[in-house]
Order: C-alpha cells, then structure tokens, then sequence
C-alpha cells in the first residue's frame, strides 16, 4: 500500500505558525498526533471521508471529536441549515426557531422539563454548576478522577496562567467508587452543591469504564439524602448511546443533563436541560453570549436530532462500532498482541497494553493515517451513522497491516 505524504500539510502548517502561536492550538496541534504521519489541514469532507489539502483521503474515526454524527455534508441537514441561512442567523432578537428547538429537544429527552443553549459544551458545563450553586446555596463540586468536562477555569485540566484558586471547589473521587464519594459528602457535608459525571467514564488518557450495576441508583439515593444535585455530562457521547439521552441507556436519573458535539452535526451549538425545580433558579442566574442565539445551528439541530429518531442511528452505529470493535480485537488476538479495548463500540478508546506513554499507538495510529485510516493515538474514537460497511472492512485491511508493523517495530 502507498504510503501518504504531507508536503502541502506542513508548508502551510510553517505560514501558520507565522501568524498564529504554535501555527494550530490545543487538541487540534498536529504536535498531539503522530507529528509527520498525519496532515495538519483538511480540505474537505463528505459523509466518513475527509480529503487533506496533498489529496489524500481518510475514513475519519474522530468525527471533528464527535460533532459529525450523520457524516459531513449530510444534505437533509444541511438543506435546512442554508433555507435558515438564507432568512438570517444571528439578528438582535431570538429567531422564530427558539421556540420549536426548545419544544423538540425538551420533547426528547428524557425526564428533563427545560432547556437552556450555548455554543460550546464548556458554555453549558459550566452554567450547570451555576446553577447547582445557586440552587443549593452550597460551593463544592464533586467529579470523577480524569474526567473532561470542558476548557474553564473551574475544570480544565491546564494550569498554565491559571490562579488555582478557581479549582478550589471541585472534589474527586474514583469513578464507580461510592465509598470514595460517600467519604467525600461525609467530609464535606453541606457544601456539596452537586456531582458531575459523564455517562461512562472517558477520563483522558485512560481506559474507558462502563458504571457499575447499581451505581447510578445509589448516587442518586446519595443526592436525595444529601440535598446534592446530579448532573450528566453528555456532550461526548450525547445521542451515540440513545437519542433520548445517555443516561437514558444506563437507567440514570439525573438533574440536568450537558450536550454539545453530535446535537447540531457540527454546526455551533450546545444545550443544558434541567429538571421543573430547578427551572427559576436557571432565570435568575446569568447565562449569555453573542452567538448562543444563532438560528442556523438551531434548525442543523433540529433536522439532526429528528434523523437520529427517524433512522435508528444509534442502533446502526452500535452495530458498525461492535464489527470494528470484534475485528480489532481478533487482529490483535491472532497476532499475540495485547490491547484493551473499551468504552460503548460507538465511541471506543483502544490501548496498548503496558504502553503507559503511548509511543505504540502513536505509532500504529501514524501508520494508520499513512494509509487513510485516521484514529487517534491517545483519544477515544467516534463512528457515524455514516461509517458503511465497506468502510470498516477497508479499516481492518488497514488495521491488519498495521498490527504487522507494530509487532515488527516495537518485537511485540
Ligand atoms: C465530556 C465533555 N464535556 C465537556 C466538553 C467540552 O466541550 P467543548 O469543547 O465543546 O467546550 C467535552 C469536549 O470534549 C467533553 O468531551
């Protein structure tokens, strides 16, 4: 198989870096990847595909980190997207959207009575502890070790220029551990305002973890007992797991659930509902932005959610994800090397066993997008409704190939 190049990729990523600090910032640095193995630019995309700016072409399994959830260009959405477009996105007032946006997505999710939106998921995150705050009168917030739930100052996992003070406030304990959380409420009793937590676990840089059996239902009896709120962080795995909500899938009740990411396709926007009780305390607190009213991400979203309820998605991309998943894991079986593979089959994290630094799967994944797979090294992937069979057949040939090399390189 040819292997790809990047001369375009790196000459632009050179002029970038001439007017931008390090050329391309945060998760998107090519510096995060396997740098020379993979393009710093894309082109264009449609569907599974993207194209960089040399030509080449990749079945893409990071979904912009989850947005795409439909396949890039997908025309229903975008169709309803332009005819908004054409009308006006952002004007002084609310659109003629917010009403049947808000409706629809109060509609279907489960077990929430409003809805509140913003443009990125750290928007929302953050407006949830807000409103724990306000709604308790209590500061503390509780999350799990590792956890991702944005890029403010309350929870990001960068210190850089960052007075720590603003981290005073969060707890952690080990995911699944209810002793751990219970010590916590105990130590810090009547100033836990709530606890956040993704539907499973995708702590950075580590294996993913399924809740345990029970575990959802006895943080909740926790949070009743202790006047605590429980919040779902659902921007990553929103609508992959159940298109009414995550926690709908593992029988969670929570107080208010986060979305971002697959809402809207990838057009701009993110939602955090909530339960009737919390509804006045959601008015009085302060939540804004100049964009948070844009109407053409709102009608994307709502074309979005009513294709993942209309088509089944979230059962076609369980099903693509579960072949990629059995097929990984024979490849790596058959050639004796030892992986983990975790997380829900839509939304996998693949791991090297005993590769603490991930120098083998930055490896592997390079090599992977030298032949037109892009996975990322050190980041779970995403499947899309658009990913087709033929797709992960033409994955696992690469696969195969790069199992091989693996064991070559590194005397597996
Ligand atoms: C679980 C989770 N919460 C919050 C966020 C923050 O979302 P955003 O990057 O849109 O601010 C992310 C982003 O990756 C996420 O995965």
């Amino acid at each position: 198989m040819t292997e790809y190049s990047f001369e375009k990729s790196y000459a632009m990523l050179e002029v970038a870096r001439q007017y931008i600090p390090n050329g391309i910032y945060g998760p998107r640095t090519p510096t995060f990847l396997t740098y020379g193995s993979y393009p710093c630019f894309i082109d264009r995309g449609k569907g599974s595909h993207i194209w960089d700016v040399d030509g080449n072409e990749y079945i893409d399994y990071m979904c912009s980190f989850g947005t795409n959830i439909l396949g890039i260009c997908n025309e229903e959405i975008d169709q309803e997207a332009i005819r908004q477009m054409q009308k006006g996105d952002c004007f002084t007032l609310p659109s003629s959207r917010w009403n049947e946006m808000a409706e629809y997505m109060v509609n279907l999710i489960e077990g929430q009575d409003w809805v509140v939106f913003g443009k990125n998921g750290s928007d929302v995150t953050s407006f949830a502890t807000t409103i724990a705050r306000g709604y308790t009168g209590k500061n503390k917030i509780i999350m799990a070790h590792g956890a991702y739930h944005g890029a403010h100052f309350w929870c990001t996992h960068s210190e850089y220029g960052i007075p720590k003070e603003y981290q005073d406030h969060v707890l952690y304990f080990n995911y699944n551990d209810l002793d751990e959380f219970k010590t916590l409420v105990n130590e810090n009793r009547g100033d836990v305002a709530a606890i956040m937590l993704t539907p499973f676990h995708h702590p950075a840089l580590g294996d993913m973890v399924m809740p345990a059996q029970g575990f959802y239902k006895e943080v909740r009896e926790i949070c009743d007992r202790e006047g605590i709120l429980f919040i779902i962080d659902d921007i990553r795995c929103g609508f992959r797991l159940n298109p009414h909500g995550s926690h709908v899938y593992f029988g969670a009740e929570p107080d208010m659930v986060c979305f971002g990411k697959a809402m809207a396709n990838g057009y701009p926007i993110a939602a955090l509902t909530g339960k009737e009780n919390l509804k006045a305390t959601a008015g009085t607190a302060y939540f804004t932005g100049t964009h948070f009213f844009s109407a053409v991400p709102m009608a994307a979203s709502l074309a979005c959610m009513k294709i993942i309820v209309r088509d089944g998605v979230t059962d076609y991309i369980n099903e693509m994800g579960t072949i990629l998943k059995s097929g990984i894991q024979q490849q790596a079986a058959s050639q004796g090397i030892n992986i983990n593979y975790t997380g829900h089959p839509a939304i996998p994290f693949m791991r090297f066993v005993g590769d603490d630094d991930f120098s083998v799967s930055r490896y592997f994944c390079g090599e992977a997008a030298k032949r037109g797979i892009f996975l990322h090294p050190h980041h779970n992937w995403f499947l899309s409704a658009a990913h087709s069979a033929d797709d992960i057949q033409k994955t696992l040939q690469v696969t195969e190939e790069c199992f091989a090399l693996t064991k070559k390189e590194f005397n597996k």
